[in-house]
């Protein structure tokens, strides 16, 4: 059994993460309500708080990213930096942050999306973030330390999602949350390293 933090649990993907972990410790996190650990992913400080006081840790699980969505003549500077803080640095700074705290052989787990793969309008900085943090993932698993392993999951929309986004995404086909639990699982639970999963029908 690992000790596995989880970020953003009481999210969707959160809730679908967490369909993957059932044989792990998991300590759940968010920016609300109950969880564990309350953290705000786009404060430095924040982040360190919450490795500080789960102190030992083998895995971190992180679905949250938040993004803004406009076309992109509409999309301002102060839109795009809300993301790109969030759905990029946050997700980084996760990772250069928990790299000093996280045990021996650990994984960290991020989370991206499939519009940078299949695109939709008004999702630009949504598509542009989970293209980065694809590539963040594929690049610095080269640099790991100690055996650490990092991965990406890329999931396409949740049938849990379909009623929130199905409209703006024509002739996608959801996934269920537990398929996607299922990479979760795959990527703390195997040994693949620098693997972008993408979850896809
Ligand atoms: N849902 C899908 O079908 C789907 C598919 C592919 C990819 N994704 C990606 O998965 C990520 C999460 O999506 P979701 O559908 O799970 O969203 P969601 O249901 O809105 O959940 C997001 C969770 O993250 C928390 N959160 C937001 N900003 C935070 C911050 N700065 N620090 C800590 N926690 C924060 C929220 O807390 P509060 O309630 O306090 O705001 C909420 O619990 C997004 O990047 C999305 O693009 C989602």
């Amino acid at each position: 059994m690992k000790t596995v933090i989880l970020i953003g649990a009481l999210g969707k993907m959160g809730q679908a993460a967490l369909t993957g972990l059932g044989k792990h410790k998991v300590i759940t996190a968010g920016r609300s309500g109950h969880v564990d650990h309350i953290v705000d992913i786009t404060d430095e400080r924040s982040i360190r708080a919450l490795y500080e006081t789960v102190g030992k840790f083998d895995a971190v699980v992180n679905t949250v990213g938040f993004c803004e969505y406009a076309t992109f003549s509409e999309m301002t500077e102060a839109q795009w930096m809300t993301t790109v803080m969030s759905k990029m640095m946050g997700q980084i700074n996760l990772v250069r942050i928990g790299q000093e705290y996280i045990a021996d052989s650990g994984s960290f787990t991020l989370v991206s999306g499939i519009l940078n793969k299949k695109p939709i309008p008004f999702a630009i900085a949504d598509a542009t973030t989970s293209g980065a943090i694809d590539t963040f993932v594929k690049i610095v698993s080269l640099e790991m330390p100690r055996n650490t392993r990092i991965n990406v999951v890329n999931p396409t929309v949740l049938t849990e999602a379909w009623d929130v986004y199905g409209e703006m995404m024509p002739g996608f086909q959801p996934v269920p949350s537990t398929l996607v639990g299922k990479a979760f699982e795959r990527s703390v639970d195997g040994f693949i390293n620098g693997e972008v999963i993408v979850v896809d029908a």
